[in-house]
């Protein structure tokens, strides 16, 4: 199968109609996108991306309003949370209703929404008539994509078409949330801080990553690796202890010289800007077919949490 890339909206909705896979550009990485209704077209997803059965989609609508009737229950907090995040890197982890199949929650009883933030995805939306389940558009295990051409590396000759929406300028995933009676539970790090979902609800916040407990089909692992051995820690420390091999580090601001390479992801110090930089940079790092990869812990605050998250699991190989 040859795969394009292009603008072309229309197209994009021709192939979905069709029960085709389409990579669409959102806010945090791209997606791979199928009819949300049509059993079929979901089970191309896990084929493509080679993605275990067990492992859930999200669900994307064009609007909140529009997944009321696809949920069974909408707590106070996600009410809140989505007048304020959506659109947005936000998911929201709800009871399902029937009109959910299965097989887009892998037998749960519960599924992911989420409303992205992005004008393509949202004109794509807003002229279709079901809702598109999209995982990352990466083969199961590597770094998401956050240009059409990542999708391409990736994926060429898998699908028929990647709608190009340029970089996505979040470049990390939506964070997850569910509810538990009173409390609001992080189940996945991502684009909207854990502080920002606090203050908005201003109920308790309790991490239980999908990744850290096996019994919830969430992501496992060995997410986000580069082919690349990588190590995270005190970079000054680790360069000493591997003199000898072809290193390249990436840092927050602070440029590294005992190295081959050494990527800053934001000088000013500006974690989202950071943020947005880190896959595209795993992604060439990982080209360069070095020895290391270095990389800095970042700061436990705002959006830094999150990207501590996807290098800790890059460095779990
Ligand atoms: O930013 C994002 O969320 C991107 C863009 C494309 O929207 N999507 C994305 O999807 O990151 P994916 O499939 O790569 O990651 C979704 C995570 C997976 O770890 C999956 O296991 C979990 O959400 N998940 C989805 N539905 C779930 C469900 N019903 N119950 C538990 N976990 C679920
Ligand atoms: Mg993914």
């Amino acid at each position: 199968m040859d795969t394009i890339i292009g603008t072309d909206i229309d197209l994009a909705i021709q192939f979905l109609n069709k029960g085709e896979l389409v990579a669409i550009p959102t806010e945090t990485v791209y997606g791979l996108a199928a009819n949300a209704l049509n059993p079929d077209a979901v089970i191309k997803i896990y084929e493509v991306k080679k993605r275990p059965r067990f492992n859930p989609l999200i669900v994307h609508f064009f609007s909140f309003d529009e997944c009321h009737a696809y949920v069974t229950d909408l707590p106070e907090s996600a009410l809140k949370l989505a007048e304020v995040f959506s659109p947005g890197p936000l998911s929201f982890l709800l009871p399902k209703s029937d009109k959910i199949p299965d097989i887009i929650t892998a037998g749960s009883d519960h599924v992911v929404v989420r409303i992205p933030d992005h004008p393509i995805a949202q004109s794509l939306l807003e002229k279709l008539n079901f809702p598109l389940a999209a995982p990352s558009a990466n083969p199961f295990g590597y770094i998401s994509p956050v240009t059409a051409q990542h999708v391409y590396d990736g994926l060429k000759g898998e699908i028929p078409y990647i709608l190009d929406g340029g970089k996505c300028k979040v470049g990390l995933e939506s964070t997850i949330v569910g509810f538990s009676g009173d409390d609001i539970i992080i189940h996945r790090l991502g684009g909207i801080s854990v502080e920002d979902i606090k203050k908005v609800t201003g109920k308790n916040t309790l991490l239980s990553l999908l990744h850290k407990q096996p019994k919830t089909p969430g992501q496992l692992k060995s997410h986000y690796a580069p082919d690349t051995m990588m190590l995270q820690g005190n970079v000054d420390e680790l360069i000493q202890k591997n003199k000898g091999k072809r290193i390249a580090v990436i840092s927050f601001q602070k440029e590294y010289k005992n190295c081959e390479r050494c990527y800053v992801l934001s000088q000013g110090g500006d974690l989202h800007e950071a943020a947005s930089n880190l896959f595209k940079t795993l992604r060439e790092l990982d080209k360069l077919e070095m020895d290391l990869l270095l990389v800095e812990k970042f700061p436990e605050i705002g959006i830094g949490m999150a990207i501590n998250d996807r290098l800790s699991r890059a460095v779990m190989q």
